[in-house]
Formats: C-alpha cells, structure tokens, sequence
C-alpha cells in the first residue's frame, strides 16, 4: 500500500526533470543566463535574451529548424544558425565562429550556447543578428519576461 504513493512521487518527480531539462522555465533561464553572465554584456539586458529565447524557441534546448534556402540548421534555445556561428558538418560555406559543434549547442546545460550568443553579439550587428528579435522584442517592454523572478 506504500508502494503505489512513492513510485506515482518518483514518476512525477522524473517526468519533472524529464521536462524540465528540455523546455526550460522562463525564471530558471533567467537565472542560468544571469549566473553565466550574459545580462548585461556588451549593454543587453537580460530580458532581451528571455525574449528572444522565447520567440525564436519557447524555451526549448533542443529546438532546430532547418533553413531549406542556404540549407543551414537553427540550433538550440537561441536558435544558432551554422551558417556563420557553428559546424554542423553539412551547412555548405559554414563559418563557425564559434568554434563550437552545433550539437552542442542543444545540451540541457545552455552553457556553449550562452558563450556563443557573447561572441555574436560582439559583431557589429549585436542582437539584430536575430531577425527575431527585432520583430518580437525590439522597442517592446520587456518587463514581462523577468518580472517575479529572483534573480
Ligand atoms: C567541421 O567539423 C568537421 C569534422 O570535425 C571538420 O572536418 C570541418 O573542417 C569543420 N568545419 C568548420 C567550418 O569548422
């Protein structure tokens, strides 16, 4: 009779971090991007990082979208392309300034996506690299994005 309540904790319990170490919550990345120092950097706010995660992925670590015009990859929550920032092996005329395999950048922990969103956006062209971001986040509020989070 005790059996059933503890398995049914430790199955929601795994399903939990199942789910979490794939989509991730909003005030959890606010906090991981906080600790891996990207709000702020180069002047970007780190709302402007939720927000962009949030359109371009919904906070998805795994997310990819193939771009069949110059068949290059959209990796991960920020949506890295292996056009210019990663090597994915198979993106003709690929870059990778990031020095970093795409696969990487769709791991649970979003330290190399993090690392490679800093060297982006030390380019020119910063954030409005991201399309995304200038539709969905750009001249926006933002306040949304971090608002209840303790960071
Ligand atoms: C991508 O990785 C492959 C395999 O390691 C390597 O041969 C290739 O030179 C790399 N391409 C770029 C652009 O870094």
């Amino acid at each position: 009779m005790k059996a059933l309540p503890t398995l049914l904790t430790l199955g929601l319990l795994l399903l939990s971090i199942t789910v979490q170490g794939k989509v991730l919550n909003r005030c959890l990345l606010a906090r991981t991007l906080q600790r891996f120092g990207l709000g702020g950097f180069k002047g970007i706010s780190l709302a402007n990082w939720i927000c962009l995660a949030k359109s371009v992925s919904g906070y998805d670590t795994k997310a990819i979208k193939y771009n069949h015009e110059d068949r290059s990859t959209n990796y991960g929550i920020f949506q890295i392309s292996s056009r210019y920032w990663c090597n994915d092996s198979k993106t003709p005329g690929s870059k990778n300034f990031c020095r970093v395999s795409c696969k990487a950048l769709l791991k649970n922990n979003i330290k190399a996506s993090v690392t490679c969103a800093k060297r982006i956006v030390k380019d020119p062209r910063g954030i409005t690299t991201w399309e995304a971001w200038r539709k969905n986040c750009e001249h926006k509020n933002l306040f949304q994005y971090v608002q209840g989070c303790s960071l």
